[in-house]
């Protein structure tokens, strides 16, 4: 390591074999150990780690002014609402991505969400626009269960037993740039939990299969949504043996979906949506389309961060909503609707945070922002032009087809 760190020896991690992520200072590394992203977040300085909360939000308030229109936040519904209150823009994966692509002007794009969600911020500006995220650890477990290596040795399975040439690939947003390039390459688009039906059903209108990762909630429900059956789907583990594939199946099936989920959403159980109705008979139920098919279909909606948020907003008072998503957003709404006279409640008695969101906290900000301020840029999110190429192409068709 020949840069000196200047966050002491405890951030002094070695660098071989690593990618530097940052722009002009040592603070933490990316690397690729066999397909699965490792990200490694240096320790902050002092100055952040002992600020008490009021110091933090006075750095931070005092960085953005500097930075001035040079600078974007942006803010996911899962934040904490320490940095969510910075936010120029909040809104779900889809809002944020298409804000991020209306703004060639801004120098500085702060992303308060995860790594995936920056990476495509990425992909969708100019090469002179700086996406930075706070804390590099701030990854996604659903997209770190996608490794492009696994989906590279899917696909080549596929292109024996199938006709390839039917296949069409849809990566949800939450992937790799690496895989969202694999699926731009092949014809293929991302999409978003606000626009699942629309991509799929473009490509479905192209192709005779759609192969969709990496979260099989996302595709089963949409799919049974469309009018799809259990008998129209198959499970790629890419876990298991090759030997084990129902080969039968594979070829019979209109969806092939990635064995992939999300922890947090994982949670949510037909039990829980049972007990909320004994509970509040008049209450309503509301999901986000990561969580499981047997709780979906015992919902009144389903949607985005950013639908559950406008429904329950948009909703007549006095109501009563019990919520199956992460619990940032629920608290949030409980908060913001109660002087309204409605009641936002989590469908899990059990707070489930999402780990890696929560990692972006005051101090990561704050201390990205005063680097920016001082010149210096930190915790850069960039994509190699080969696969920001392909990925773009798959982004792009999202956005086209979304609208
Ligand atoms: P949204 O696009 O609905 O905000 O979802 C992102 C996400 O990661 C949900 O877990
Ligand atoms: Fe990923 Fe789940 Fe967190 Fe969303 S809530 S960012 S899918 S781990």
């Amino acid at each position: 390591m020949t840069d000196k760190n200047p966050q002491g020896p405890e951030a002094a991690i070695p660098v071989i074999l690593a990618r530097r992520v940052t722009g002009q200072i040592g603070v933490g590394i990316e690397k690729s150990i066999g397909g699965h992203m490792l990200r490694l977040q240096a320790t902050l300085p002092a100055r952040y780690r002992e600020a008490d909360e009021d110091a933090l939000q006075s750095m931070i308030g005092a960085a953005r002014a500097s930075l001035g229109k040079d600078l974007i936040i942006l803010g996911h519904h899962y934040q904490r609402d320490e940095v969510y209150r910075w936010a120029d823009a909040t809104g779900d994966s889809y809002n944020l991505a298409k804000f991020a692509a209306e703004h060639p002007d801004a120098k500085y794009i702060v992303f308060c969400g995860v790594h995936f969600m920056a990476e495509s911020a990425d992909i969708l500006t100019s090469d002179d626009q700086i996406v930075v995220l706070p804390d590099l650890n701030a990854g996604c477990s659903m997209a770190d269960m996608a490794p492009i290596d696994a989906l590279e040795e899917a696909w080549d399975f596929f292109d024996q037993v199938l006709d390839i040439d039917e296949v069409m690939p849809i990566t949800y947003i939450n992937s790799s740039a690496a895989v969202k390039a694999f699926v731009g390459a092949r014809g293929g688009a991302v999409c978003t939990s606000s626009n699942a039906d629309k991509v799929i059903s473009w490509g479905l209108s192209r192709r005779r299969k759609i192969f969709f990762l990496p979260d099989q909630h996302l595709g089963r429900n949409t799919a049974r949504a469309m009018g799809f059956t259990e008998s129209d789907e198959c499970i790629w583990d890419p876990n298991a043996d090759f030997d084990a594939v129902d080969e039968v199946r594979l070829k019979e099936a209109t969806f092939i979906l990635w064995k992939g989920h999300c922890s947090v959403h994982q949670r949510f159980t037909p039990e829980m949506v049972h007990r909320f109705r004994e509970e509040h008979p008049e209450g309503k139920v509301i999901v986000h389309p990561e969580v499981a098919h047997e709780v979906v279909q015992l919902a009144d909606y389903v949607g985005s961060t950013e639908k559950i948020r406008k429904t329950i907003t948009e909703s007549e008072a006095p109501s009563v909503w019990g919520v199956g998503t992460e619990i940032h957003l629920v608290r949030r709404l409980a908060e913001e609707m109660a002087p309204q006279g409605k009641i936002v409640m989590s469908l899990d008695p059990i707070v489930c945070p999402c780990s890696t969101m929560f990692r972006i906290d005051a101090a990561h900000l704050a201390w990205c922002l005063e680097e920016l301020a001082s010149g210096r840029v930190v915790n850069r999110i960039t994509v190699d032009p080969s696969t920001a190429e392909h990925a773009r192409a798959a982004l792009d068709r999202m956005l086209e087809i979304a609208g």
